[in-house]
């Protein structure tokens, strides 16, 4: 069985002792610190940016930072995020067109920061299709983009397992993420349908002992 990586969310950590929070997931084993990006236009919400993924990368120098890039047009940003120190940048595709999702990812890649591609629950799997070979992620949003601590959306498995079976064709070695809703009772079955790397915010940062959560979203 292919191993579980975890990119627990910050966006459900407390802010006021960020660093605190991601050392606590670091030392409990956490492969990805999932850093989310919005910026109230391509999703309803509001959190962090640049200067946050900065502070971040000084006092962790060896993290991989999976920053998550909820914004229209993400290509006017790459530069600053892969500037900033972010280990990998995963776009959605329905932010912007596909010459610009493709300049985004070319971007990125030529400053070796790994890509991704993300669809929103109503976007079906093969829109993904031409990017496919070249993508070091591709995320299948579980809920609707934009905030933590909401419900899973089962019915978005189809799509993994579709996903995976495109991925195993075109480029084995892509991870397949999955984001939103995650939990112990959760994992296993977005782990049983093809994902290997799974974000966890609320269930993750909501409890007091995130090791125990951790190796409880691991199976263990
Ligand atoms: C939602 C974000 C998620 C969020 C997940 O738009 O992309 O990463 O933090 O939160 P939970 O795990 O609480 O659903
Ligand atoms: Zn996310």
């Amino acid at each position: 069985m292919t191993k579980i990586k975890l990119s627990p969310s910050i966006l459900s950590a407390d802010f006021t002792r960020l660093g605190a929070e991601i050392a606590d997931v670091l030392a409990a084993g956490a492969e990805y610190i999932h850093v989310d990006v919005m910026d109230g236009c391509f999703v309803p919400n509001i959190s962090i940016g640049v200067p946050v993924v900065q502070s971040i990368r000084k006092a962790f120098p060896d993290a991989f930072l999976d920053v998550h890039l909820m914004i229209r047009e993400p290509v006017r940003y790459v530069d600053a995020f892969c500037r900033a120190g972010a280990s990998h940048l995963t776009f959605h595709v329905e932010a912007d067109s596909p010459e610009n999702i493709t300049a985004a990812l070319e971007k990125a890649r030529r400053q070796g920061v790994g890509t991704g591609l993300s669809v929103k629950p109503a976007t079906p799997a093969r829109v993904l299709g031409p990017w496919l070979e070249q993508l070091d992620m591709a995320l299948v949003m579980t809920v609707e983009p934009g905030f933590g601590g909401q419900k899973f959306m089962q019915d978005m498995m189809g799509k993994v397992t579709q996903l995976r079976a495109m991925l195993d064709k075109a480029n084995p070695a892509c991870e397949l993420e999955v984001d939103g809703g995650i939990d112990p009772a959760t994992a296993p079955v977005a782990a049983a349908a093809g994902a290997n790397v799974l974000v966890a915010g609320s269930a993750v940062f909501g409890k007091p002992d995130r090791a125990a959560v951790m190796r409880a979203l691991r199976g263990e």
